[in-house]
């Protein structure tokens, strides 16, 4: 049994125990907060037994074998590094770190002390995406791809009210890009592997941090247009053009309804079945890792998605 403990209580940190929950060989025994009677509620809430607010000793207890880092992005590093160090692995929400130099150094520093380090991306591990990539070879060979995730976020309220939300806080390394750009983006790179060359602009927000954005990642043979924002919304579904067809998918944090449109007329569409938390899926991943599959890739399409994001963010400067 992989015995786990959660850094963080706020809805995402619930969402990731109900995934946890659905996987066999995997429980969370410790909640972690910063406050003691939060981290109690929150056990109490999720049927945790244990509830503790001193991290460094948690991680040297003995007690656990791996940790959820579902803090805000700009304080993943610190967490991952200190259990890496105490030789526990590690699942950190999406972004890993704000930097791919950051996350390489954690990649390099868990390989040393023979424990995993994961970002959680749940959208590549869904049955939905895998569904995608079946169906690459039906379309010939691929010439645009655009993948978007607008999503208006009431957090964006509160910065036009004058305050800074963690998640529109540049010090945290808030945005929409590491927020929401970076499902589309992971998908992409899962799909097609690392872009030749990435350049975006974004638009930036009262607090300093960006709202929206978009980027070109250009391949030998065709370029991925990708789009992303927390101040408006958008039900555009995603689009791969292939030289014989196009492939249309609803969502791509969650891809459910599929739609292959052949040029000779054809059109089939397909609904696929897959679990509303689709975080269980990349539990799921986390467990195997854990268990002795390789993460190469998996860091790999991390590391290729970050360099990505920091061309991105460079072109800002
Ligand atoms: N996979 C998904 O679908 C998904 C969805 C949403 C968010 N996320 C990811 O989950 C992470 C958390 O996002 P969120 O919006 O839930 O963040 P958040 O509400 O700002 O913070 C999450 C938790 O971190 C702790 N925290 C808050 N501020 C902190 C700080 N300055 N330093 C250290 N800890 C702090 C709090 O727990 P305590 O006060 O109890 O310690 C809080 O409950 C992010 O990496 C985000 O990208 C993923």
């Amino acid at each position: 049994m992989i015995r786990l403990a959660t850094i963080g209580t706020s809805g995402i940190t619930e969402r990731f125990a109900d995934a946890v929950a659905g996987v066999d060989g995997i429980r969370i025994d410790v909640a972690y907060s910063r406050d003691a009677a939060r981290a109690r509620a929150f056990a109490d809430r999720l049927g945790i037994a244990g509830a503790t607010t001193d991290l460094a000793a948690l991680l040297r207890s003995g007690e656990i074998d791996a940790v959820y880092v579902g803090s805000p992005n700009g304080a993943h590093a610190a967490q991952v590094r200190d259990a890496i160090d105490a030789g526990i692995h590690v699942f950190v929400e999406k972004p890993a770190t704000p930097t791919a130099g950051e996350f390489a150094d954690l990649v390099g520093a868990a390989r040393d002390r023979g424990v995993v380090v994961f970002e959680g991306m749940r959208n590549v591990y869904d049955p939905g995406m895998a569904q995608v990539a079946a169906l690459l070879p039906r379309i010939g060979r691929v010439r645009l791809v655009s993948f978007g995730q607008s999503q208006y976020s009431a957090r964006y309220d509160l910065v036009l009210a004058g305050e800074t939300p963690n998640i529109f806080d540049p010090a945290l390394a808030g945005g929409a890009l590491f927020d929401l750009g970076v499902y589309p983006l992971s998908a992409v790179v899962h799909l097609f592997g690392t872009p030749a060359s990435v350049a975006g602009s974004t638009v930036t927000v009262a607090t300093g941090a960006d709202g929206a954005g978009a980027a070109l990642l250009t391949y030998p043979e065709f370029v991925a247009q990708v789009s992303f924002s927390k101040i408006g919304f958008s039900h555009r579904p995603n689009e791969i053009q292939g030289e014989l067809g196009t492939i249309e998918i609803d969502e791509i944090t969650r891809p459910r309804e599929i739609a292959l449109s052949l040029r000779d007329g054809t059109r089939t569409a397909e609904h696929v079945d897959g679990a509303e938390n689709n975080m269980v899926y990349e539990v799921a991943r986390f467990a195997d890792l854990i268990r002795g599959d390789d993460p190469t890739p998996d860091q790999e399409r991390s590391l290729a998605v970050l360099r990505a994001v920091e061309a991105i963010h460079r072109k800002d400067a």
